[in-house]
């Protein structure tokens, strides 16, 4: 039997995590480095990767950088065709949301929003299934959704709508995959203050919620660490289809 360590041992594991350059997606980043795997952050904005790479490397880690938009099948191909070395861990953060009621939503937004957050995962899922089909190693692929994937807010409904359709997809790739030894599987988080939430969270709605929230807090993105490490381990060798929510309690309410 292995040892605690031993089952979240990350060492020899190469790992990718999009929208690595901020928000939750930086903290996936610096969490897998700092269980010992090599890590490559992606994204459109250079520096911000640049930055999340330079915090990796000064304490000890092994970071790449690439840029992509996971909205395009060719942007994604060649950031593939450039990396390291085969993936084991595919963290699929990258996010967008449009806060617009339905009656007033543009067209253009409801496509940014689904792009972005479905297809874009897809997109990038695929092109790991693939190279870890190759590599006949199997992996660890974790899907950022949401609570809002399985619950709705007014103004929210393209990426609640989006991120339920993640959770779907989630269940479909771990179906199909897992004759490969692809585990996927999927985490829930409430809310977290980052460039996306921050407009919400400092209105008086958003303040409004935090007090609804059980534990009576915002999450802070670390906190998110144990489904990550849970997911992306061995810790997990027989899940895959699950959605772990990590959100103080918030699903839990009725109002
Ligand atoms: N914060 C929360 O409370 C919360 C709650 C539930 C779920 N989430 C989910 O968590 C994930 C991370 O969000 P966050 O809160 O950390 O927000 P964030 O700081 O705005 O991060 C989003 C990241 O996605 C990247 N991105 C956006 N569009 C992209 C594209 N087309 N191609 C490549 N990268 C793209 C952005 O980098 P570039 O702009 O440089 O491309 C950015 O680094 C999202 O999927 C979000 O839906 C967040």
């Amino acid at each position: 039997m292995k040892t605690p360590q031993q089952l979240f041992d990350l060492r020899g594991r190469h790992a990718l995590v999009t929208g690595a350059g901020s928000g939750l997606g930086r903290a996936f980043a610096l969490q897998l480095a700092a269980a010992g795997s090599t890590v490559t952050l992606a994204g459109r904005r250079l520096q911000p990767l640049e930055d999340t790479a330079a915090s990796i490397r000064d304490a000890g880690g092994v970071a790449h950088v690439t840029c992509l938009d996971v909205r395009e099948s060719g942007s994604v191909d060649a950031a593939f065709a450039g990396l390291a070395a085969p993936l084991d861990i595919l963290v699929n953060n990258a996010g967008v949301a449009a806060d617009a009621m339905l009656l007033q939503l543009d067209e253009k937004d409801w496509d940014l929003v689904f792009d972005a957050n479905l297809k874009g995962a897809w997109l990038v899922a695929r092109a790991a299934a693939r190279q870890m089909i190759e590599a006949e190693r199997g992996g660890s692929i974790i899907n950022i959704a949401s609570v809002l994937g399985s619950a709705v807010q007014k103004g929210t409904g393209p990426y609640a709508s989006a991120k339920a359709g993640l959770i779907h997809l989630t269940h479909a790739m771990a179906l199909e995959w897992a004759r490969y030894q692809i585990r996927v599987n999927a985490i829930a988080p409430g809310y977290y203050h980052t460039d996306m939430a921050a407009g919400y969270l400092d209105s008086a709605s958003g303040q409004a919620m935090v007090k609804r929230i059980p534990q009576r807090r915002l999450g802070a993105p670390p906190e998110l660490g144990g489904a990550l490490l849970l997911l992306a381990s061995e810790a997990s060798s027989y899940m895959t289809g699950s959605v772990i929510t990590v959100d103080g309690g918030l699903s839990l309410a009725v109002i």
